[in-house]
């Protein structure tokens, strides 16, 4: 093998590269290195870091009622869901949510109350005090993940409607329609999805009406354009996509409880000292953390015992699970 050298007076003027166009070029390589590399990281990188640079809110209140616990990346929350509207696996929500328009929204109020009506989602928020809430979500399943909700309270909102004296309970419905919610042509669930709260644990500081996370607008996934979010009770019982609320005398009869009424009670407040009819509840798997890393305990109330345990006093919580 040889190589041919040119000495350098054999070089020719026309076959020196023009430095602009050399170092255009030394930039054009930095640029494209870096995206590839950006590229390759992009499996690793949480999914938030490839979002719009503008999310909808910044400089949120942040909440005393947050917990410090590391969150869940954007993927995390994002690609692992339960919302049976889209799907009964775990990926389906985010696989066939994306086509789902939430906008323009509003709710229905009915029932024990003066303020009744048809209420536009858009208004509401603007009247409304945001802030950021940390919460866990503890899925009943065995499962959790820390979540930077968006939202406000749940108490001011039902407020605003007055509620009248025959209130003791509060109705949620998730929007039904099967063109728009497939999971809903199946007979997976009793359809639309229903949950309820007695009057006093909605009016608690604790429940949140959620608009959004991580600082942008509630993926469809998550339960687009506004959903509920009750720390202290399993997961279940954050109902999502909400459009009718209603106030009412007796306790409602939600999803859940008529699908299975052995396995799903009214209250589901998250209790390690109350298993599930075929599984235990005192230890959950953290969403994200490997799979060696032991499984954390199940705290009572979820953590929150000191701001609901009141409401439960004298209640046998093995009965009303
Ligand atoms: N709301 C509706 N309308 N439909 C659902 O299937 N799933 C519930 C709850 N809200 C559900 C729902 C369950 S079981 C859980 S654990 C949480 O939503 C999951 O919320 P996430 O997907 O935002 O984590």
């Amino acid at each position: 093998m040889s190589i041919i050298i040119k000495k350098p007076t054999a070089i020719q003027p026309s076959e020196i590269t023009p430095k602009s166009v050399y170092l255009n070029r030394r930039k054009f390589m930095q640029q494209t290195v870096a995206a590839s590399l950006l590229l390759s990281l992009d499996a690793a990188l949480p999914a938030w870091a490839n979002r719009s640079p503008e999310p909808r809110w910044s400089d949120l209140k942040k909440s005393p009622f947050s917990t410090d616990e590391t969150v869940n990346s954007h993927k995390d929350i994002t690609t692992y869901n339960n919302f049976y509207e889209f799907g009964s696996g775990k990926k389906d929500p985010h696989k066939n949510a994306t086509e789902f328009d939430p906008q323009p929204w509003s709710i229905v109020v009915e029932g024990e109350c003066e303020k009744k009506g048809t209420y536009d989602l858009e208004e509401f928020i603007k009247s409304s005090v945001l802030e950021e809430r940390i919460y866990r979500l503890r899925c009943v399943e065995g499962w959790s993940m820390v979540i930077p909700w968006v939202g406000f309270s749940l108490a001011d909102m039902l407020k605003k409607f007055e509620p009248n004296s025959k209130a003791k309970y509060v109705e949620f419905t998730t929007l039904y329609d099967k063109s728009r919610m497939p999971g809903q042509k199946t007979r997976l669930l009793h359809w639309p999805y229903v949950e309820g709260l007695r009057i006093d644990e909605a009016m608690n500081e604790l429940p949140i009406m959620a608009v959004g996370l991580y600082g942008d607008v509630l993926p469809n996934q998550n339960g687009a354009p506004i959903r509920l979010v009750v720390p202290w009770k399993y997961g279940f019982k954050s109902i999502k996509s909400i459009v009718k609320i209603r106030f009412t005398e007796t306790q409602p009869q939600t999803t859940w409880n008529r699908t299975a009424p052995k396995e799903y009670g009214f209250y589901s407040n998250v209790n390690p000292d109350v298993d599930h009819p075929r599984w235990s509840q005192k230890k959950e798997r953290v969403i994200g953390r490997p799979f060696w890393e032991p499984k954390r305990d199940t705290e009572l109330f979820n953590g929150y015992a000191e701001q609901v345990a009141h409401l439960y006093k004298g209640m046998d919580l093995k009965k009303y699970f």
